[in-house]
């Protein structure tokens, strides 16, 4: 993995140089418009839509983007990728074909309404490079805070030895161990009977994501989850899995579960729950946890 650096050091920068706090005019000094990012301040848990609106009331400084394009062009020239991605042999041909010179070119003339947009940019055209080596990270953004849903979804066979989407069965177990201050929120979000009953959807199968086969959604965060060559790989970032590490047995929620930039607000989920026939279409909200440590990122 590539750090950049220089990169991060300089919206780093950016942050600190963006809050003049106030606005000199012919008339006077008068204090600057409220500042969006005072409202996830000392926040545990905020919605992504809060913590959006503070991503996004950064403008994209002209000299510092082109800064930006400058030492990511002259770090790639330290990397193969940019010559091997541009048509991966087989078997990954039809996976990876990414032209990052051109890239480039294209983001350094390309506007865009915020510093964080061109970040989502910059960082999602590394990661088409599907190497899981050349990357492109910004501390200000990716994983300075972690976004959740309390339904990790996993791959499951049925007896007829058909595969489904299912609500991971141990969802609300992790969720409830590793979310323990937030588990009431999302109880008391959900609607109807199933009010304060978050335990009753682990299991459940899911029909459908955000109204579209759950394989929608599967592949489309497979195109922009970036690390594996291979499709099916990258299918699999989706779903929650166990990773052995030095400790025991790590969780991983999954790119459904777990998001590293705080892009979306709810997941609309229509289910059928464990040994009931009976389909039912929820929305669970989406919230941004701002006090993670670095050992759990
Ligand atoms: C990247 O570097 C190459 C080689 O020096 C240069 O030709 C190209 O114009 C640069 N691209 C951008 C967008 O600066
Ligand atoms: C579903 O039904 C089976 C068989 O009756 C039972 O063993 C199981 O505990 C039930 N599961 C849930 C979540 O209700």
């Amino acid at each position: 993995m590539v750090s950049l650096a220089a990169a991060a050091l300089t919206v780093l920068l950016h942050f600190v140089n963006g809050d003049k706090g106030i606005i000199r005019s012919p008339s006077g000094i008068f204090p600057r418009a409220a500042d969006p990012c005072t409202a996830v301040a000392g926040q545990k848990w905020v919605a992504p839509s809060a913590l959006r609106a503070c991503f996004t009331s950064f403008k994209v400084d002209p000299e510092i983007k082109a800064n930006i394009v400058d030492v990511v062009n002259k770090t790639l020239a330290f990397h193969t990728s940019v010559n091997y991605e541009l048509l991966a042999p087989e078997p990954f041909t039809a996976d990876v074909h990414e032209d990052l010179l051109a890239d480039l070119a294209r983001i350094s003339k390309q506007e865009y309404p915020s510093d964080f947009d061109l970040h989502v940019d910059m960082s999602r055209t590394l990661k088409r490079l599907n190497d899981g080596h050349c990357v492109y990270t910004n501390a200000c953004y990716d994983s300075a805070f972690l976004t959740f849903l309390p339904t990790p979804v996993v791959l499951l066979t049925d007896s007829s030895g058909a595969q489904n989407v299912h609500i991971a069965p141990e969802a609300f177990a992790v969720a409830s161990a590793e979310f323990s201050d937030e588990i009431d929120v999302w109880q008391n979000a959900l609607p109807g009977a199933l009010k304060g009953e978050l335990s009753s959807l682990s299991g459940a199968k899911v029909l459908f994501i955000n109204g579209a086969d759950p394989f929608d959604a599967v592949d489309a965060n497979a195109q922009i989850t970036g690390s594996f060559q291979g499709f099916g790989t990258r299918q699999n970032s989706f779903f929650s899995s166990y990773n052995r590490a030095d400790a025991g047995w790590m969780y991983i929620m999954g790119n459904f579960a777990q998001m590293s930039l705080p892009l979306a607000d709810s997941a609309t989920l229509t289910i059928q729950r464990v040994n009931s026939t009976e389909v039912e279409t929820i929305t669970v909200n989406i919230w941004t946890c701002t006090h993670i440590s670095a050992h759990d990122r």
